[in-house]
This record gives C-alpha cells, sequence and structure tokens, in this order.
C-alpha cells in the first residue's frame, strides 16, 4: 500500500486489508514514496478514525518505498496518480510495472479515481478515506 507521506492513507489500507485476509498467507505492509515520515506513526486523525472503527494501526512506522519492493511482494496498490508515476518510475522491468495499480480500480476500473489526500483537510476526510478503502480492499481480499 503506498501513499506520498506514509502516515495518513496507505497505513489504513495496510490496517484494512491486513485485517481481511489470512495472515499465515499474505504479508501486507504500506510505504509512502517520500521519505519525510519514515520511523513515525500514522498521523493521529488516521490513528484515531481507525481505532473508532475497531482497527489498532499503531504498530506502524512510516517508511519510504524503495525499488527492492518491487521484488517482495506481488501487488502494490497506490493510492493517486501521482504516487502512481513516482513508483513507475522506478520500475526495472515491464513485470514490475504490471504490479502497481490504483487501488480504487478496484472499485471503478479504468476510471482514473484517486483516493484523495486527507492531510491538509479536516477529521470528515479520513473517514470518507476510510470507507473507500474498506470496500476497496475487500475487493481485493476476496481476489487474492
Ligand atoms: P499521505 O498524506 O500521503 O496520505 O500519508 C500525506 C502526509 C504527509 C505529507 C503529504 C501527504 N507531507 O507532505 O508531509
Amino acid at each position: 500500500m503506498v501513499c506520498l507521506g506514509n502516515i495518513c492513507r496507505s497505513p489504513l489500507a495496510e490496517g484494512l486489508l491486513a485485517a481481511k485476509v489470512d495472515p499465515e498467507k499474505v504479508e501486507v505492509t504500506s510505504a509512502g514514496t517520500g521519505g519525510w515520515h519514515v520511523g513515525e506513526q500514522p498521523d493521529p486523525r488516521s490513528i484515531a478514525i481507525a481505532k473508532q472503527k475497531g482497527l489498532d494501526i499503531t504498530q506502524q512506522r512510516g517508511r519510504q518505498f524503495k525499488p527492492a519492493d518491487f521484488n517482495e511482494f506481488d501487488y502494490i496498490f497506490v493510492m493517486d496518480s501521482s504516487n502512481y508515476s513516482d513508483v513507475i518510475e522506478l520500475a526495472e522491468s515491464e513485470s514490475d510495472k504490471e504490479k502497481v495499480q490504483l487501488i480504487l480500480d478496484e472499485l471503478f476500473p479504468g476510471e482514473n479515481v484517486d483516493v484523495p489526500d486527507p492531510y491538509y483537510g479536516g477529521n470528515d476526510g479520513f473517514e470518507q478515506v476510510y470507507n473507500m478503502l474498506d470496500k476497496a480492499c475487500t475487493s481485493i481480499a476476496k481476489r487474492i
């Protein structure tokens, strides 16, 4: 699960998908394309909405997406088209590129819908993001 800062959107996506799959079979993690928040906990507003919905994401720590992640993971879900370009730029092969998907393509195939960045907005934005990621992760969990 990849976003820009790895403190707002992708930690929610990581927590949601991890809760919907068998941990013995599927490893889920998240990263940011930027490195500003490496080692940090998710944004308090993401922690709060997750907690309100029964999900604990406080153990997560920020990390930056790195090219080796293409070898480590089978699927790379990005939150918006800017994350998509940033990750694709680090790809070293066509098979790397094929792993990268806009996460909302899961619900709206081919429509290029972004998960909006809630960082500069209010708490409502975090709940909206949570709800869209919840639906997308349910679909991903069924498929993989
Ligand atoms: P995220 O939101 O990509 O959903 O984690 C952001 C968090 C921090 C920053 C940008 C986006 N930032 O510029 O620090």
